[in-house]
């Protein structure tokens, strides 16, 4: 039976706390795994813009000597044509032991795990989900703050088109006491979706506009960009992109050891001032993202390293 990676929910608790466990070695000792995926090929087929995912999953399969092909902008590949996602999936299943999917369509990267025969990571489809983004912000978590259990998060800017927070949100709810602070403005509202998951299980969780008034109580804070490729028309995008910025001023009012995380690209929402500040964490989280993704490719392949 093949493995797929379409949500984060695709693993259960003990197989991510075996998946982080597996990155944080391949951190230590990196030279134990690059040969690991030799003679194995990874094919990134992105219909959407990316800098990190694309080039990070890439970076992964590189580092355990395997080798990657692809495409980066759904106008080169046979989609411009009118190709399915079904089709693509069958045929590139035909070159490659591995696909990355990125797509504008909610639900394309689960379409693409039912027609192909090789593993299938989804990189983001739409609005919906980002689960190796989750893993890496997951990864980051434990290693900053020691577990992934008791604790309050913020996550601040663009809850309702956010895919990273809704995958986030989704994973942390199988974890032990902890407390979502909701920051967004009125019309960026984290989805019904979600609240109504949390309120089933219990789960504490509070909504708010203001980051001043809130950041105080965080032990990590998430900010995120608004997502102006999902608006419906640009004069809303203008009036909320700048809703939040988080500069140095700010983060003066939070904990001295609350982690600021971001999934990237940021534009204005945390100000250049704060990248020197010692709780910024989100470069160190772009570097978590290829260990976790390392560990990811191994495991959907199967490949045990001794
Ligand atoms: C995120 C995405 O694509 O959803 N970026 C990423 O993959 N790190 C976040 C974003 O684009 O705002």
């Amino acid at each position: 039976m093949k493995r797929d990676l379409i949500t984060p929910l695709d693993f259960s608790v003990e197989e991510l706390d075996r998946l982080f466990d597996l990155a944080d070695d391949i951190r230590l000792r990196p030279d134990k795994y690059a040969h690991a995926c030799a003679g194995k090929k990874m094919a990134t087929c992105f219909y959407e813009p990316s800098t990190r995912t694309r080039l990070s999953h890439e970076a992964a399969m590189l580092n355990l000597g395997g080798q990657v092909m692809g495409f980066s902008d759904a106008g080169s590949s046979s989609a411009a044509k009118g190709e399915s996602v079904a089709d693509t999936a069958r045929v590139i299943s035909c070159f490659a032991d591995i696909m990355v999917i990125r797509h504008p369509k909610e639900g394309a990267a689960a379409v693409a795990s039912h027609f192909a025969t090789i593993p299938v990571i989804n990189a983001g489809d739409g609005g919906h989900q980002h689960p190796t983004q989750t893993l890496t912000d997951l990864l980051t978590i434990r290693n900053l703050k020691g577990s992934l259990s008791g604790f309050t998060i913020g996550l601040c800017g663009d809850l309702m088109f956010g895919r990273t927070v809704h995958s986030l949100i989704n994973a942390l709810m199988r974890y032990p006491d902890i407390h979502f602070v909701f920051i967004s403005p009125p019309e960026l509202k984290v989805p019904d979706y979600i609240t109504d998951a949390l309120v089933e299980r219990g789960i504490t969780y509070e909504e708010c506009v203001s980051l001043d008034d809130t950041i105080s109580k965080l032990d990590l804070l998430y900010m995120t960009r608004v997502q102006k490729e999902r608006f419906f028309n640009e004069e809303d995008y203008v009036r909320l992109k700048d809703f939040y910025v988080l500069d140095k001023s700010r983060l003066d009012m939070a904990k001295p050891d609350m982690y600021v995380l971001h999934p990237l690209p940021r534009v204005n929402e945390i100000s250049v001032d704060v990248d020197d500040d010692r709780r910024a964490a989100y470069f160190p989280q772009v570097q978590f993202g290829v260990y976790v993704r390392m560990a990811l490719v191994l495991t959907l392949l199967n490949i045990t390293v001794e």
